[in-house]
């Protein structure tokens, strides 16, 4: 019997050994993953072949999505008074050229760039230093769930919400407006916070210039699938198309936001339960559930306890927040609050509310983060809210 001893303490040496020469190659820099290789050089980004949204239904929808359904529940929206546009129609001459002219500009995963005359993409931050180590980190922290093109249907994208698919070049939570694009600092916050109560999860451990590189490189991503997906419509459309001009104009919206005006300053009556806060939640109120079309109420019903559940620009479904509740996706704070009243989530189709004063503003930022604290609240507000 003792042969089978010397065996079964060889495979243990063995299989030490082996772990510890893992151990060893693991060691230098973070967990190994600096050596992990890097994008083969030949590998290109795949062409778009999935649906186009280009018209949602004007109905609520009625289900929340499914994890894992995308492409079945993309492909209903032509049921239910939507459009989307197949791209397997557009002829294979005009995809070729297509093709060419996004690999020209934008290079590939390992070589990244943005090949244009003139310097926006240098204003950006979007230089090629910037995009190569931007690709190596997104690879390393984001493909899983975002995918190498940014389509967010990465191999861990079975969740609800679904990850982001950036190739709309539409984004959530912005502070620029105008339904506009974010500002790179909007990205580096989503970066750093995460969004809350959703599987985006926080990378404030990485370093500061990482977390900037990695925008700069979602930026990258949205800047090309826009291109390819304005290009693609329109050729299934059988119209002209110039993605040269293109991608000027979308480096241009870029630029803009960058000088977006900042928020307001928050005038000094955030103390709750004194007169000036019960006041400010009094007439935030009045507004949240005022009887008019798009009222905030009309689709956070019952304070988001109901919600309306709406299609957005991907042709999947949001549901507006439960205001009763403690977290919100892009933060609680009293800016985070100001900037989704005043400018909406135009991807959503939740409204922007550029005519309402500063004070109004204010007014449903009080309220709206008083929601969740009964004591916070005014009795006759809170008798409604949180009904016995
Ligand atoms: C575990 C999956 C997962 C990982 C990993 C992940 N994300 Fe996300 N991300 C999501 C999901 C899900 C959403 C959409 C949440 C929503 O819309 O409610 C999202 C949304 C986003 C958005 C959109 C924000 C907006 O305003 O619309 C950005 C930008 C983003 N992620 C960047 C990143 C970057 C950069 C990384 C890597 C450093 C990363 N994500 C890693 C799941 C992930
Ligand atoms: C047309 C429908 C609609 C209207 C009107 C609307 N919302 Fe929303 N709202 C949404 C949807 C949908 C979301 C969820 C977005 C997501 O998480 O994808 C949302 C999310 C929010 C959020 C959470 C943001 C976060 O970071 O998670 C706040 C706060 C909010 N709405 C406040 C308001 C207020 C205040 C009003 C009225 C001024 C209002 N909403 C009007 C649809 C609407």
């Amino acid at each position: 019997m003792s042969w089978m001893h010397v065996g079964r303490g060889r495979f243990r040496v063995a299989v030490t050994t082996a772990l510890l020469a893992t151990a060893l190659a693991v060691l230098p820099g973070c967990g190994g993953c600096n050596s992990k290789p890097d994008y083969p050089p030949n590998l290109t980004f795949p062409p778009r072949a999935d649906r186009l949204v280009l018209r949602l239904p004007d109905k609520p929808a009625i289900v929340i999505n499914d994890p894992g359904k995308r492409e079945q529940e993309i492909a209903a929206i032509d049921t239910l008074g939507g459009t989307t546009a197949d791209v397997s129609t557009i002829s294979a001459d005009a995809r070729g050229q297509l093709d060419k002219f996004l690999k020209d500009t934008f290079g590939t995963p390992a070589a990244p760039t943005i090949a244009l005359e003139g310097e926006a993409a240098t204003r950006l931050k979007l230089s090629t230093a910037h995009l190569v180590e931007g690709s190596r980190l997104f690879r390393r922290h984001c493909l899983q769930c975002h995918n190498m093109v940014g389509d967010g249907r990465g191999t861990s994208s079975n969740t609800v919400p679904f990850p982001r698919d950036y190739r709309q070049g539409q984004f959530k939570f912005a502070t620029s407006g105008d339904g506009g694009k974010p500002r790179r600092a909007d990205l580096v916050r989503t970066i750093t916070d995460g969004l809350k109560s959703t599987p985006m999860p926080s990378f404030g451990l990485l370093q500061e210039g990482e977390r900037d590189l990695l925008a700069g490189y979602v930026v990258y991503l949205a800047v090309r699938g826009e291109v390819e997906f304005a290009s693609l419509r329109a050729l299934a459309a059988g119209q002209p198309d110039d993605p040269g001009a293109r991608v000027k104009a979308i480096l241009a919206e870029w630029e803009k936001a960058e000088s977006a005006t900042p928020l307001p300053a928050e005038p000094p009556d955030e103390e709750p339960g004194k007169p000036a806060h019960q006041d400010a939640v009094k007439r935030g109120f009045a507004l949240f559930t005022a009887k008019a079309d798009n009222s905030c109420i009309s689709c956070h019903g019952e304070f988001g306890r109901k919600p309306v559940l709406r299609y957005d620009v991907w042709g999947t479904v949001a549901k507006p927040a439960d205001l009763t509740q403690t977290t919100l996706k892009s933060g609680t704070r009293p800016e985070d609050v100001f900037a989704r009243v005043r400018f909406g989530i135009p991807a959503v189709r939740m409204p922007a509310h550029p005519k309402m004063s500063d004070r109004e503003v204010w007014d449903l930022v009080r309220f709206v983060r008083s929601t969740p604290f009964m004591v916070q609240l005014p009795e006759e507000v809170r008798a409604v809210v949180w009904p016995k």
